[in-house]
């Protein structure tokens, strides 16, 4: 029987680019919200029998939370026969370690929430940092994609002579995979954040940069700070302007438009989370490996 994905709605271009790699049918999912704020869940009634994809990437999680456990739910007393969760971005992954006495571990406490919710996950460079691993806090099987190829296709397609910034050690990882991949010389900044909102990144070495075009490469843009401490030391340098390559964009409050006023070139990312400025597809690298665990998952009930 032909798997069934189901879309949340920010997600159905990348969600159908990925249905049609894996021969998948698109399903039904509504999403719509009572008066009172309660959300009302549809799903596809012909799911039985089905492995069900569900489709969700988790930026704006406190919203989107229980409706997919909602969602997830319903596919199983429909009927389906295992339900994964795609998630290209997978919310929470920063909060793992009590930065402050009495905070909440939230990596630890979401990962469980969606380990009760499903039978298996595939997200897309999960910001991994004292949890080496997603199968240190997932149970099920639990696959992350890497975007460096994608990242690093792009950048050699569209970028004269990059050189890579990355502008914290957290995105070392990132930084050199996609060097190592693009075949670019790359350095790491060093980060102190004071709060939310404020950041200071260390000085790049301007005598490696000259001749170069700087490329600044984060996982993830939320208030957009990272990135514009990294900006402002460039932008004093006379080099080209930098380009931001962000894997997941959430772009939370006025963060674009702090990227543009701090001098970026162009800003791109991948479709992780749907924003005008993706660039980057991953729809390949997650349908590769969706396509392995729907393959598990028929293992499992073949004889
Ligand atoms: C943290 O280490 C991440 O890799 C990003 O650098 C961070 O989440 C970016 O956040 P913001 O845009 O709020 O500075």
């Amino acid at each position: 029987m032909m798997p069934v994905l189901l879309s949340f709605p920010d997600d159905r271009l990348l969600a159908a680019a990925v249905a049609d790699r894996i021969g998948a049918r698109v399903g039904r999912l509504e999403w719509r919200h009572f008066p009172d704020g309660e959300s009302l869940v549809a799903v596809d009634e012909g799911i039985a029998g089905a492995d069900v994809v569900l489709f969700a990437s988790l930026n704006d999680p406190d919203r989107k939370a229980l409706p997919l456990r909602f969602a997830a739910r319903t596919t199983r007393e429909l009927g389906a026969r295992r339900v994964g969760l795609v998630a290209p971005y997978l919310a929470y992954m920063r909060q793992d370690t009590r930065f402050h006495a009495g905070e909440a571990i939230s990596a630890n406490a979401f990962a469980q929430f969606l380990d009760e919710s499903v039978d298996w996950l595939v997200t897309v460079d999960p910001h991994l940092h004292r949890i080496a691993a997603l199968d240190k806090v997932f149970r099920i099987p639990a696959t992350a994609v890497a975007a460096a190829p994608q990242l690093a296709g792009w950048i050699r397609r569209e970028v004269a002579r990059p050189i890579l910034i990355g502008p914290d050690s957290e995105s070392a990882q990132w930084v050199a995979d996609v060097a190592r991949e693009a075949h670019i010389p790359y350095e790491v900044l060093h980060k102190t954040r004071r709060s939310d909102r404020e950041v200071v990144v260390s000085l790049p070495d301007i005598a490696r940069l000259r001749g170069y075009t700087p490329v600044l490469v984060d996982d993830i843009v939320s208030s957009g700070h990272t990135l514009v401490a990294a900006l402002e030391h460039l932008d004093r340098l006379r080099l080209p302007p930098a380009a931001c390559v962000v894997i997941h964009p959430i772009f939370a409050g006025d963060a674009w438009e702090c990227l543009q006023r701090a001098g970026a070139g162009r800003i791109v990312s991948t479709d992780s989370i749907s924003h005008p400025s993706n660039a980057i597809s991953l729809a390949e690298p997650i349908a590769a490996a969706v396509a392995v665990h729907l393959a598990e998952c028929r293992s499992e009930v073949q004889p």
